[in-house]
């Protein structure tokens, strides 16, 4: 299976940019398997019409409840029914920009998985707890994922905060470690193996490189996806 290669326009961008992002993948990359750009909410409409067949589109926040009296959330049903396949949940800007923790995304990657969407579920360490890295992992990961049954649309992303937007990405030895780490743990306590991402700073100059590793699924890329010959690059990185 192709890696994933996954955009995170967090809030950025524009509808207007959409058209010309989504003919520059159809004419240069046709074929790319596993492509997603996961755009701000009011984007996924038009952006999952445009892109059908290209690309695949997600969210990047979600509620965990379906409908009701949460006055600016937006639930999974609200994102499958405009098209939207993919949901990041826990990314480092939800957790500590918005304050979200454990027991909430707990609920969140539990809506999601059980919404049929692809979950895309962040864990990952600060600067601060880089020598602790994988008690912080581990919790993350246990808080995360307690009580939980099936896995199914379960895609997990490692991205170190302090990688996040820095330009500083991390090395393939701490990708390797801490991908290694992730996957024994997942494996020991939930029996299962999904696909483990990195996040933090890609770009096309360094994914090849941290692409080429057996131990990581694919990439979760944020400044680097805004445009699509870079988002290219990278897909095309993955040499397969
Ligand atoms: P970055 O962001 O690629 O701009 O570092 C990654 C992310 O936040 O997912």
């Amino acid at each position: 299976m192709d890696k994933y290669i996954i955009g995170n326009w967090k809030m950025n961008n524009s509808v207007d940019d959409l058209p010309a992002f989504v003919k520059e993948i159809k004419k240069n990359g046709k074929g790319q398997k596993n492509l997603v750009i996961c755009v701000p909410a009011t984007m996924i409409y038009c952006a999952s019409k445009l892109a059908k067949g290209v690309l695949e589109v997600g969210a990047q926040n979600c509620h965990f409840v379906e409908k009701g009296a949460y006055t600016g959330e937006i639930s999974t049903e609200m994102i499958k029914e405009v098209g939207g396949k993919y949901v990041i949940v826990g990314h480092s800007e939800r957790r500590h920009i918005f304050g979200e923790d454990d027991a909430l995304l707990n609920k969140k990657v539990e809506t999601a998985l059980k919404s049929g969407l692809k979950t895309i579920f962040c864990v990952g360490e600060t600067l601060d707890e880089k020598p602790k890295y994988k008690s912080v992992l581990k919790k993350q990961l246990l808080d995360g994922l307690k009580g939980l049954t099936s896995f199914e649309n379960l895609i997990i992303a490692y991205e170190p905060v302090w990688a996040i937007g820095t330009g500083k990405v991390a090395t393939t030895d701490d990708i390797v470690k801490a991908h290694r780490y992730i996957s024994e743990t997942l494996k020991e306590n939930f029996n299962i193996n999904p696909p483990i991402l990195y996040g933090g700073s890609v770009k096309s100059s360094n994914s090849r490189e941290i692409l080429a590793l057996d131990e990581v699924g694919g990439v979760l890329i944020g400044g680097a996806s805004l445009k699509a010959d870079e988002l290219l690059k990278i897909a095309e990185s993955r040499g397969n």
